[in-house]
């Protein structure tokens, strides 16, 4: 499959969450891309079969949380119609920063499949397992590596 990740970071975090994305994609033999939103590679993200899509949380930590640099995601090239995953960063509380970066997505053009937030200070923690399953919704069982299933006699 080849897989476009795409980021909004300030201070590195979600750059490298999105690079450990990158490398657990490469990892299972998958094409992949790395970029920040304001330098998509669009022949790239026009052929992908899945997409990545992270930024940070922005808030007041209890409350207000919103996806970092939002119109920054918003103008991101558009991804019609590509199955979308998305990730956030955060400090100590992400309220529903995954709900409201989804809207973003589905606005872009996405198809939504789901998203996780990680800790900035417990990354890589729950990468691998992201990964996994975004590939998995997209490509089956194969698209992780395990074995086709054949039929038993
Ligand atoms: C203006 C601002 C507001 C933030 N608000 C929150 C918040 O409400 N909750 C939280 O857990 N982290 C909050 N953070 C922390 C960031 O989400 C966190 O450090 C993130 O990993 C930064 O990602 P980056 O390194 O990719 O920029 C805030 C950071 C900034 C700069």
């Amino acid at each position: 499959m080849k897989v476009a990740v795409i980021y909004e970071s300030r201070t590195g975090n979600t750059r490298r969450a999105a690079e450990l994305i990158g490398a657990a994609v490469a990892e299972l033999g998958h094409e992949v891309g790395v970029w920040s939103t304001g330098e998509v590679n669009l022949d790239f993200l026009a052929d992908a079969d899945l997409v990545f899509v992270g930024t940070w949380t922005d808030g007041i930590i209890v409350a207000g949380h919103r996806p970092g640099d939002k119109r920054r995601l918003e103008a991101m090239p558009g991804i019609w119609g590509k199955p979308t995953a998305g990730f956030v960063t955060y400090a100590v509380h992400c309220g529903k920063v995954l709900d409201k970066l989804a809207r973003v997505v589905r606005a872009r053009g996405g198809e939504w499949i789901g998203g996780r937030a990680f800790r900035r200070d417990k990354l890589p923690e729950g990468i691998g397992e992201f990964v996994v399953a975004a590939l998995e919704a997209v490509g089956g069982p194969e698209a992780v590596g395990l074995e086709a299933a054949t039929s038993s006699d």
